[in-house]
């Protein structure tokens, strides 16, 4: 195991009849998954005493603010456990709640419990085609792959693909396609994948109708068929659909023969869906313990229903994230990563935020940031520009790999001898550390989010929490954060054109 942490500044059903538990630490109840590093939400910069000057006051938040927060945030957390009792009784649902897709909440505990055999299948399929196959292709778009594609970049080697299958753990290289209609980049993994006769297909789509992800799959499904010579039976093997319980992908999983279908239940929207089979299915063939990933989860619903707000972070991240934005114009939202490989959980994250709440003409405008990369393109204007952002690190503690030291050299025109002996996350931390000063020094105070690795249980927490917080913004504002009608509208005239309509 690696050393060398980052600093920071500081340091079922059974299930559903126990949504809204007393606190564990007040009842005395143990906490089931205290074996779980937990992830930490650091806000304290961005909190300043009632005394300090007007233009901290203008930029930072008071406990007065806090105070007007806390019942409205106890009221929300009651809000998500009554809407799940809601959409678990089929009871009508209001009209301003619909659609309400309630249920990805619980889904960690009920796969690791009672849906356990479905989880079991979910493993069982994905190990089946790891160890058949040389590639995988994962064919999806928006909530449909971006979960998938955040835990490949952040648990997988970086550069996974180009590895021998033992140095891949025995695992398939892995391919996402069907995210967009980009001609040439499908051509060029159409050169990869024609002629070889090793690869395989998860075809993602809850509603089985979204037209780039089924032009994707009717292409790469017609190679995948000529690279099986007409072996019928050997293509079935080869393409696993995750897809609704009705709909044309479903149809067409029928009409192939597909042995394995793997349903998005009812209830889980597509941006909350990581932790269903669309998430979960590519990780098991990427080599990813998802067990570990939904025990993550359950550990941070955990926090969620037993602790108070200001030591909650999905009830402070939400809250701290909605006052910085109605109270002191912070209205970009921007999750800054230090280190390439969480770039994708942030662009997740993006399409989680801006979906959800950006309805009604409200709605903070997300931006992922990656460092030091954006030091060095953005960084000019989160110093110095306006100051409409509320910036939250994303830091990982520990590498998972021996830290790279810089050595002496003769050669030391670059006057990096001075700094022998600095590792590579010496170097980033001190970065993380300058630049929150920097900021701090000009009023722009900023938050943190602390991962205790870049591992599954760390994912399971951290997707479950904003997963979580955004919904619990949505009730704070009254917007529905499910469904995505503005996306809509695009399809629909799309397939118009296409079709001339
Ligand atoms: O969050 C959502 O629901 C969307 O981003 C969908 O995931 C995306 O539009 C893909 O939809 P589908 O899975 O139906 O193909």
């Amino acid at each position: 195991m690696a050393n060398s942490p980052i600093h920071t500044r500081g340091q079922s059903h059974f299930r559903r009849t126990k949504v809204g538990t007393v606190p564990a630490k007040h009842s005395g109840v143990t906490m089931k998954y205290d074996s779980i590093a937990p992830i930490q939400y650091d806000y304290s910069a961005l909190i300043i005493s009632d005394a300090a000057p007007a233009i901290v006051r203008q930029t930072a938040l008071a406990e007065a603010d806090l105070r007007w927060l806390l019942p409205r945030l106890v009221a929300a957390r009651q809000e998500i456990f009554d809407n799940l009792v809601l959409f678990e009784s089929g009871g009508p649902v209001p009209e301003d709640k619909q659609p309400l897709d309630a249920a990805f909440f619980d889904l960690p505990e009920r796969l690791l419990d009672e849906d356990r055999p479905v989880l079991d299948q979910i493993i069982a399929v994905g190990n089946r085609l790891a160890a058949d196959v040389d590639r995988v292709l994962v064919l999806g778009i928006g909530g449909s792959y971006m979960g998938a594609k955040a835990l490949f970049d952040a648990c997988c080697h970086p550069y996974h693909n180009e590895l021998s299958r033992e140095a891949r753990g025995g695992r398939p290289r892995i391919y996402f396609e069907g995210n967009n209609v980009d001609n040439d980049s499908v051509r060029g993994l159409l050169d990869i994948l024609e002629g070889d006769d090793n690869w395989a297909i998860v075809v993602i789509s809850k509603s089985g109708g979204t037209l780039e992800t089924a032009a994707g799959f009717r292409i790469f499904l017609d190679a995948l068929r000529k690279s099986c010579g007409g072996d019928e039976a050997k293509l079935r093997q080869r393409v696993v659909p995750v897809t609704g319980e009705t709909g044309k992908l479903r149809d067409l999983a029928n009409a192939l023969g597909c042995p394995d279908v793997f349903p998005v239940f009812e209830g889980v929207g597509g941006r909350f869906s990581v932790l269903s089979a669309v998430g979960l299915l590519p990780a098991v063939v990427m080599g990813l313990d998802v067990v570990k990933l939904l025990e993550g989860a359950a550990a941070m619903n955990e926090r969620f229903r037993t602790q108070p707000p200001r030591e909650n972070p999905v009830l402070d991240y939400a809250g701290i994230s909605r006052l910085m934005e109605t109270r002191r114009g912070a209205t970009i939202r921007v999750l800054s990563t230090w280190g390439k490989r969480l770039e994708s959980v942030g662009l997740w994250y993006d399409q989680l935020l801006a979906e959800s709440l950006g309805k009604n003409g409200q709605g903070a405008t997300p931006l992922t940031v990656v460092n030091t990369r954006d030091l060095h393109s953005r960084g000019q204007q989160h110093q110095e520009g306006r100051h409409d952002k509320l910036i939250t690190n994303l830091i990982v503690r520990q590498p998972e790999r021996e830290p790279i030291k810089l050595h002496k050299s003769s050669l030391n025109q670059d006057k990096l001898n001075e700094l022998a002996g600095k590792t590579l996350p010496d170097i980033l931390s001190a970065a993380l550390a300058g630049t929150n000063k920097a900021y701090a020094e000009d009023h722009r105070a900023t938050a943190d989010m602390l991962l205790p690795r870049a591992d599954e249980a760390s994912l399971g927490q951290l997707f479950q929490m904003l997963m979580v917080a955004t919904v619990a913004e949505g009730r704070l504002v009254g917007i529905n954060p499910y469904g995505q009608p503005g996306v809509e509208a695009y399809k629909k005239n799309m397939n118009a054109i296409l079709r001339g309509e």
